[in-house]
């Protein structure tokens, strides 16, 4: 079926985010972000560009929000680990199946798992170094959008970065990912919502301009390869 990828397709919902999806799918799901993510968010990139030039100053704090199965936490432990650095690293996630599994596979990695939304980090308030989300920002509406980047203003310490990581929708961005699934899906793939899900997420997804339309002041939009899209706020103003 061809989708008109000229709009975002707000109605399209994630089978995942179903609270009666298939437990099996959905932790078979969970099990393989991690070679999604390898594949198409480029988390070294936010590793080497955000995480270790300030963890070589000092202990960091950091916050993935909708954390998922937790592997871009697990990877960056890991990193630090062999780099001889240490940080405590809140994974958090709103969705309790989500943080029962990343805890569960957590695998010596030490991450601090919260089962919250953001803004009840705010009300506590968390306060962090780095700040980041990875293909939460298409899963909002309107509203919780905005609920969002306040919340990351508020969570971010003096002197902090806030990045949102997303991929950018794009005809390029769904065919090759359409592809790419396509020829795993009878194995990798198979019993899980990741084809499926990233198509929809990709239709669900901003194009630059959108992002940077809705963009409140003191946040920037940057784009990267191969279609992908980071909002973010450096807290200098407070420093
Ligand atoms: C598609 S998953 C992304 C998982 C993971 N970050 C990754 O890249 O593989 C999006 C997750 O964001 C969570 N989420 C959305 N808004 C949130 C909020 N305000 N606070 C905490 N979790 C949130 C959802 O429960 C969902 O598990």
């Amino acid at each position: 079926m061809r989708h008109d990828l000229s709009t975002r397709a707000t109605e399209a919902r994630e089978l995942m985010d179903d609270p009666d999806a298939d437990i099996e799918m959905l932790e078979r799901t969970y099990r393989r972000f991690r070679l999604v993510n390898a594949l198409v968010s480029r988390p070294g990139l936010l590793y080497r560009r955000e995480i270790l030039p300030r963890a070589r100053r000092g202990r960091l704090r950091i916050l993935d929000i909708g954390a998922g199965g937790g592997d871009v936490c697990r990877m960056i432990a890991e990193r630090l680990r062999r780099a001889g650095l240490d940080a405590e690293i809140t994974a958090l996630d709103a969705d309790a199946r989500a943080i029962r599994w990343a805890a569960e596979h957590d695998g010596g990695a030490g991450i601090r798992y919260r089962c919250a939304l953001s803004s009840d980090l705010v009300a506590e308030g968390g306060q962090y170094d780095v700040v980041f989300s990875n293909h939460v920002l298409h899963h909002l509406t309107e509203a919780e959008l905005d609920g969002l980047l306040r919340d990351s203003e508020a969570l971010v310490a003096t002197g902090g970065v806030v990045v949102h990581r997303d991929i950018a929708r794009s005809r390029l961005a769904y065919g090759l990912y359409g592809i790419a699934t396509w020829i795993l899906s009878g194995t990798l793939f198979r019993g899980s919502f990741i084809r499926e899900d990233g198509l929809i997420s990709i239709r669900r997804s901003y194009t630059r301009g959108e992002l940077a339309s809705r963009a409140p002041t003191g946040w920037t939009v940057r784009f990267g390869l191969p279609s992908r899209l980071e909002l973010r706020r450096n807290d200098d103003a407070a420093s």
